[in-house]
């Protein structure tokens, strides 16, 4: 089968059983009603095709993954492989970040991912790892819940530290070169997102930022 395109994904995206659009009726029911368990829920933020969704979601079957991004053609790729591959753990939500609290409730999110997002050089107010993003992020998690931010930029990587040293978070893991560490934890070599991997060969050091909310 040739190539399909945008439209046609977007067509496609919203019949899949694993894809929800501005989902707001399923506010504090992702357990209940998507997943059927109480296993904790990590949201992939921004995640483009779902690399990490899918990637963790298969090491850790006794975890649930959402992917959120705005984008469904993009979305579309993941959701797909996910349906191929009966992965019962991952579920994707197409939603403005900036709306977040409306489609998730209080302590229902125990830890986020953030890979490759836009840097947003200009504009500090849409950068997702702004204080402002943050207390959204909060008010629809457990209290203390871990974020991981993977990213090329090293202004961005700067702005997160800023961030951090300013609200005095504890910081876990904190690498601005993944690849040079001694040891590096499997899934952060291995999960390799699309544009992770434009990056690489663009010959930049990915960054890495495991911290506590
Ligand atoms: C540079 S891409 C990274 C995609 C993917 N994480 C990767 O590494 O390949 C940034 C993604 O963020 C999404 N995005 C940017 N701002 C967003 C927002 N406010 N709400 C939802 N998605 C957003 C875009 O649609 C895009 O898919």
């Amino acid at each position: 089968m040739g190539k399909i395109g945008k439209l046609q994904k977007f067509a496609e995206v919203t019949a899949f059983s694993n894809c929800y659009e501005r989902a707001a009726e399923l506010k504090g029911k992702w357990a209940t009603h998507v997943f059927k368990n109480n296993n904790p829920i990590t949201l992939e933020l921004a995640c483009g095709k779902g690399e990490y969704t899918l990637g963790l979601a298969k090491r850790f079957p006794d975890r649930n993954f959402i992917g959120v991004d705005i984008k469904g053609n993009r979305i579309w790729k993941g959701a797909k492989y996910a349906l191929e591959n009966n992965m019962h753990n991952v579920a994707f939500h197409r939603i403005m970040i900036g709306n977040i609290e409306d489609y998730f409730a209080f302590g229902e999110i125990n830890e986020f991912w953030i890979t490759f997002p836009d840097p947003q050089h200009a504009k500090k107010r849409k950068r997702l790892t702004n204080p402002m993003f943050l207390q959204r992020y909060r008010n629809i998690s457990n209290p203390h819940p871990i974020m991981n931010l993977k990213s090329d930029s090293t202004r961005f990587y700067e702005y997160t530290l800023e961030v951090i040293a300013e609200q005095n978070l504890e910081v876990f893991e904190n690498s601005d070169d993944i690849y040079q560490l001694d040891a590096i934890p499997e899934y952060l070599a291995n999960i390799q997102t699309f544009y992770e991997k434009i990056w690489l060969e663009d010959g930049k050091k990915i960054k890495y930022l495991k911290y506590k909310l």
